[in-house]
């Protein structure tokens, strides 16, 4: 079992940060209001854009949501941490998910690099800062550290979304990943982020459908779907591992996570690693049993979610 980190015991804040453009001064005064009355915590205007930071959660998350809703265009989502949200606005926001892999929004500016993905969530699902990605992200990072497939071996990401596990997936270990999501938003996204990330993004194949259309035996399938949705597929993605194969899974709240774990259990996957994080829950599970010895628990996600650079 693997202790959470000192850093982890006693994390700094998160914050949801949303850039929101806005048109015109009397909206921009309008949502600045909205912002101040739902709970932000700090809420100002820097150019053309509404700045609005809440603590990070599920009322956050919402909030976030509902101005982008009141002001008729998405706004620009990030993750930061730090005592001071104002202070931690100052520095490019780069989302640090473990040691070998960070995040960081198109619009900061920064450059995709070995450790670095940037990410341009366009309209497909996040830019890798809800709890989800990050649980799975830290899974796969972990996994990928301890024992990877062999570099140039193929590996699945069923719902891409962003693509952002697949680029992960590709440029922590050099893996070819086959990239599948019915969704068309998905598809312009991950071809989007395939160029911010030319080292990664060469290796990645994006196709349009649904899981039901891998085919081959892989030796590690990402996936991060709703759990009701995932409990209907795992049956498909059992049948898609090759024998040691894993698959890391997450979408789903803590009190559905027994459910997962025992589904996979009656697939024959042994649970090998697992993480939470404020509420959310990501499991790596492997075909075969893992004897109690074999598993470990991270805990919770780095909090280091922000860290100043250049
Ligand atoms: C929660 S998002 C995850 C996006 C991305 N992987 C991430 O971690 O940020 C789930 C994605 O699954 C896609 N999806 C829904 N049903 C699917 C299915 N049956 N097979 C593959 N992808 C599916 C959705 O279109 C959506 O983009």
């Amino acid at each position: 079992m693997t202790e959470p980190t000192a850093a982890s015991a006693n994390p700094e804040p998160a914050w949801l940060l949303a850039r929101q453009p806005v048109a015109l001064q009397d909206q921009a005064r309008r949502l600045l209001r909205w912002a101040r009355q739902n709970g932000a915590a700090a809420v100002w205007l820097e150019g053309a854009a509404l700045i609005a930071v809440w603590p990070e959660g599920e009322a956050g998350r919402q909030a976030v949501a509902a101005l982008a809703d009141r002001a008729g265009q998405p706004a620009q989502v990030a993750r930061i941490t730090g005592q001071d949200p104002r202070a931690a606005w100052q520095a490019p926001p780069l989302d640090r998910i473990h040691p070998r892999l960070a995040l960081t929004p198109a619009w900061s500016g920064l450059s995709a690099g070995p450790g670095v993905l940037v990410i341009d969530p366009l309209t497909a699902f996040g830019a890798g800062d809800h709890p989800s990605t990050r649980l799975n992200l830290l899974l796969l990072a972990r996994l990928l550290d301890q024992d990877p497939p062999p570099a140039g071996a193929w590996v699945a990401d069923v719902g891409a979304g962003t693509g952002v596990l697949a680029l992960a997936m590709s440029l922590l270990a050099g893996l070819k990943v086959l990239a599948v999501d019915p969704d068309p938003a998905a598809a312009r996204a991950t071809a989007r982020n395939q160029a911010l990330n030319p080292l990664a993004g060469g290796r990645v194949a994006f196709v349009r459908a649904t899981h039901a259309v891998l085919a081959a035996q892989f030796p590690l399938i990402a996936a991060n779907l709703p759990g009701p949705l995932l409990l209907m597929v795992a049956p498909r993605l059992r049948e898609c591992l090759a024998p040691g194969g894993r698959l890391v899974v997450s979408g789903f709240r803590a009190e559905y996570a027994p459910k997962v774990e025992r589904a996979c259990t009656a697939l024959g996957l042994g649970l090998q690693d697992q993480a939470d994080q404020a509420g959310w829950v990501g499991l790596t599970c492997r075909v075969g049993r893992v004897p109690p010895a074999g598993r470990t628990r991270v805990g919770r996600v780095p909090p280091a979610g922000r860290v100043r650079v250049g």
